[in-house]
């Protein structure tokens, strides 16, 4: 397996492209299932997640073709056709390898009237349930069913008629599948307490591309009226504000300057917030954003929220910049539960942090230094690559295959910014 190596002490200077957001394309994707013309994407990120979705599509007879791109270059564009379904059934062996997969049930039900798929497993980052995926399906008129691991949705006879969901918990998955499926209901559906992260709006700007009557989008109280057909269409999705905001991190722990080409500033507010609390300068223009920091960093409090706050994708790599900044940061995790995995790897990189359930303290500023670590999830395994950036010596980050799910080509784009980092196969 591969491992990342990393020597700390580069200050970080120059451009770092921004890919197509991961969380948006694995939303995008399964509305090819919606339509028998062909879905055209184009800004797809180069991720073992997209791939693992591309492969899930086929299983339902979707035609994929890759067009496109020269390997040096960033992104890819993929026209999905799903002219004719030749299954409504997600096995287990293809969706527990990716908990986005539960993405594919609102849209198969709402084409096919009937789907089946395999019910996600835990989850390293807490227990992930699905009941309001299921909840908005049946308030659309769904009979939802549970046996053997698997959920089985069905529409009645002449369809879906469509209906009201009041989310009690926001949640983004529930809301995607809620709206992907309520675009082809016989009636109108309305959703309150919705998600509104820009991956929502990315969703609905799509759909209604292809042909949906949503209002209210960006806000948490939403309108579907249900057409009888959607057209095919051809979408860039939304640049990807995580992995900026990580690069935006990355920079500023070197005390570096660094241009993150096709960001953009309008979804990442709260993130921005956030470095500048810390005291990190953002630029930002109408083709990207610049973050320098060359002074002290400075400690905060933050604080996980649904959009519009912080995002919970942000916490760890944030926690890594602050191990680094001088006083006492207070963090709390409010969307997920067991979200400090990267805590003790970043102990054992000499951070001084404390957790008391779902607060962290971190005392700054920390003489890190590197270490053998162990990514434990996407974000985590970030940052501990930030972290490692400003430390002393060598760090070797093991299970990279994490980062591979979300971080498109991490180590190429670091480099361009000068960081010395390498991936090595383990012995
Ligand atoms: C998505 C993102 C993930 C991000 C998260 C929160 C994707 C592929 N993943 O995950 O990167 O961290 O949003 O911004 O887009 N919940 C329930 N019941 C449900 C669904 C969720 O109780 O049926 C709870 C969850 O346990 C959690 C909270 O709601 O506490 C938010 O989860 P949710 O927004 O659904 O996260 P995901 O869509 O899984």
């Amino acid at each position: 397996m591969d491992k990342l190596i990393i020597r700390g002490g580069n200050r970080l200077s120059g451009t770092i492209p921004i890919s197509g957001a991961k969380n948006a394309a694995l939303t995008l994707i399964p509305c090819a299932l919606l339509t028998e013309e062909p879905l055209t994407l184009r800004n797809l990120p180069r991720l073992a997640d997209i791939d693992g979705f591309q492969h899930l599509m086929t299983q339902f007879g979707v035609s994929t073709g890759i067009r496109g791109k020269r390997p040096e270059e960033f992104g890819r564009v993929v026209t999905f056709e799903a002219a004719h379904l030749t299954s409504n059934v997600a096995p287990y062996d293809l969706v527990r390898k990716m908990r986005a997969s539960i993405l594919v049930l609102g849209p198969l039900l709402a084409r096919a009237g009937e789907a089946t798929v395999s019910l996600p497993g835990g989850c390293a980052i807490g227990n992930r349930p699905i009941d309001l995926h299921l909840k908005a399906l049946e308030a659309f008129g769904a009979n939802i069913e549970l046996t053997q691991g698997y959920v089985k949705a069905m529409a009645p006879d002449g369809g879906l008629p469509g209906g009201d969901f009041d989310f009690p918990v926001v949640s983004v998955g529930a809301t995607e599948n809620a709206l992907m499926t309520a675009v082809l209901a016989n009636g109108t559906s309305r959703l309150f307490n919705a998600a509104r992260e820009p991956e929502i709006v990315d969703l609905c700007n799509l759909l209604v591309a292809m042909g949906a009557e949503i209002e209210g989008i960006g806000s948490s109280d939403l309108t579907i009226h249900g057409v009888k057909k959607l057209n095919g269409a051809t979408y860039k999705v939304m640049p990807d504000r995580i992995e900026a905001g990580s690069y935006a991190c990355a920079a500023a722990i070197t005390g570096g300057e660094v241009r993150l080409e096709g960001a953009c500033e309008a979804d990442m507010h709260s993130t921005n917030a956030a470095l500048k609390s810390i005291g990190v300068e953002i630029e930002s223009d109408k083709h990207g954003m610049t973050v320098r920091a060359d002074g002290q960093l400075k400690a905060t409090n933050l604080s996980t929220a649904p959009f519009p706050g912080l995002a919970t994708d942000m916490q760890a790599q944030l926690m890594s910049l602050l191990c680094k900044a001088e006083g006492t940061s207070v963090l709390k995790e409010t969307i997920f539960e067991n979200r400090y995995m990267h805590v003790p790897e970043l102990a054992r990189m000499g951070a001084n942090i404390e957790t008391e359930g779902r607060t962290a303290i971190v005392k700054g500023p920390a003489d890190l230094t590197g270490a053998e670590v162990m990514a434990t999830d996407l974000r985590a395994s970030m940052s501990l690559i930030i972290a490692a950036l400003a430390a002393e010596g060598e760090t070797q980050v093991r299970r990279i295959y994490h980062l591979d799910r979300g971080y498109e080509r991490l180590e190429e784009k670091l480099q361009l910014a000068g960081a010395d980092i390498e991936r090595v196969g383990d012995e």
